[in-house]
């Protein structure tokens, strides 16, 4: 029964709520899923605004919640377009999107709430506006199912992780710095239930707030760490931020902007006169602090355990050259490599995975990692919004 290759979109945007990103993949049932090509659509500024206000925790009514769910429905289904356009692929070749969505809340350890302990993720972006305009079926909600088995919700890139970067002889950890960092450990030869995965703490979250902060708006983050690389490090400043109670916490776990958001920043710059810390100073103790806590993170879970010989970095924070270089410095002799010399650019991976999990979810199979998300049990990820009848 032999199948002809499918054509599957992904879409993500992250915390950083910076751009949605789309990858356009390939995947038959007997050869390994191929990433065809990638774009990346900057989110209208005014949409980012709000979603930000709100992911901060800002009051909002229902009616607004409403209709930011409808317009970044739009604007995802706009970026698709845009996106296959660019490609010269016609949305009719497409089987199917996987659609990330926004997240807007996360909280995946339950925390009371009316009594009960509740834990509860929000990504909003409407997949039936997504699935209307394109005429694409669109899978999006993946992370509710694995909630609801008792799990956090996320990692859910791990099953990727998996799929993509396994290796007979080589112990891989796959981190992805994003607005969060998380990362796969994958040891050499691995079943999936081997597989461990966690977020292990900020990655561009802090430094973009400070940017932001330092610059009045002006910018969004720290340009090849051009500011960072203007100031110099504080040790004690750098081990303060090291005892952050979050990196010493047990998996599963995962954070977000709830955590790294604005509290954190207020902290941050209250840290700053009692340690002499100019902005780019902060900045630069910052920027290390993201990329030891990675570093902390492997070492107190991961090394003890598992022999590693490759850190593949996907995600923005690939791009940011003191990260890369603290990362390199303080894991040698594991060889750390931007995804891209595997084959995989930093900015299409986790677009590329949401792909990969619709794909799963349409055959009705489980794709979250139980071990990576606390699970009780494999769960079938999303929900379907089908292409309205051609
Ligand atoms: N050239 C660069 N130099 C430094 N940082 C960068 C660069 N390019 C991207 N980034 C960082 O990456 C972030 C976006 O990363 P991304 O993987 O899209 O995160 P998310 O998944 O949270 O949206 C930006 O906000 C910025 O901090
Ligand atoms: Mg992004």
């Amino acid at each position: 029964m032999p199948k002809k290759p499918l054509l599957l979109l992904g879409l993500m945007s992250g915390t950083s709520a910076d751009a949605i990103e789309v990858a356009l993949a390939t995947v038959s049932a007997n050869s390994p899923p191929k990433l065809i090509n990638h774009t990346t659509r900057p989110l209208p500024k005014a949409l980012r605004a709000e979603i930000l206000r709100i992911a901060e925790g800002a009051p909002a009514s229902a009616a607004q919640i409403s209709q930011l769910n409808f317009r970044l429905g739009h604007a995802f289904a706009e970026a698709a377009l845009a996106a296959l356009r660019q490609f010269r692929v016609s949305p009719k070749r497409v089987a199917l999107i996987g659609s990330h969505g926004q997240t807007i809340f996360h909280q995946g350890r339950p925390v009371p709430f009316l009594g009960h302990p509740t834990a509860s993720t929000l990504q909003i972006g409407e997949p039936a506006i997504i699935a209307a305009r394109t005429g694409i079926t669109t899978i999006a909600d993946f992370r509710p199912a694995d909630i609801a088995v008792g799990g956090q919700g996320a990692p859910l890139v791990p099953f990727a992780d998996y799929l993509l970067y396994r290796h007979p002889k080589l112990g891989r950890v796959s981190l992805n710095l994003g607005g969060i960092a998380n990362i796969t450990v994958i040891p050499a030869n691995a079943k999936p239930s081997q597989v461990l995965a966690f977020d292990t703490g900020p990655a561009n979250m802090l430094i973009d707030a400070l940017v932001s902060h330092f610059t009045h708006g002006r910018q969004h983050f720290d340009k090849n760490a051009r500011l960072a690389r203007k100031g110099r490090s504080i040790p004690a400043l750098l081990n303060a931020l090291l005892r952050d109670p979050y990196l010493r916490q047990p998996s599963p776990k995962s954070t977000g902007r709830e955590y790294y958001g604005a509290a954190y920043l207020k902290k941050l710059l209250s840290l700053a006169p009692k340690y002499r810390a100019h902005p780019n100073d902060l900045l630069r103790s910052v920027t290390l602090f993201t990329a030891l806590s990675v570093v902390d993170a492997l070492h107190r879970f991961v090394l003890p355990k598992t022999k590693i010989h490759q850190l593949i970095v996907s995600g923005g924070g690939a791009h940011n050259p003191l990260i890369m270089a603290q990362l390199a410095a303080a894991l040698a002799p594991i060889e750390v490599l931007p995804s891209s010399q595997l084959g995989i650019p930093e900015d299409a991976k986790e677009a590329y995975a949401f792909a990969l999990l619709a794909y799963e979810t349409f055959h009705h199979r489980p794709s979250n990692l139980p071990k990576a998300t606390g699970a009780s049990r494999p769960a079938i990820l999303g929900k379907i919004s089908y292409a309205p009848p051609r």
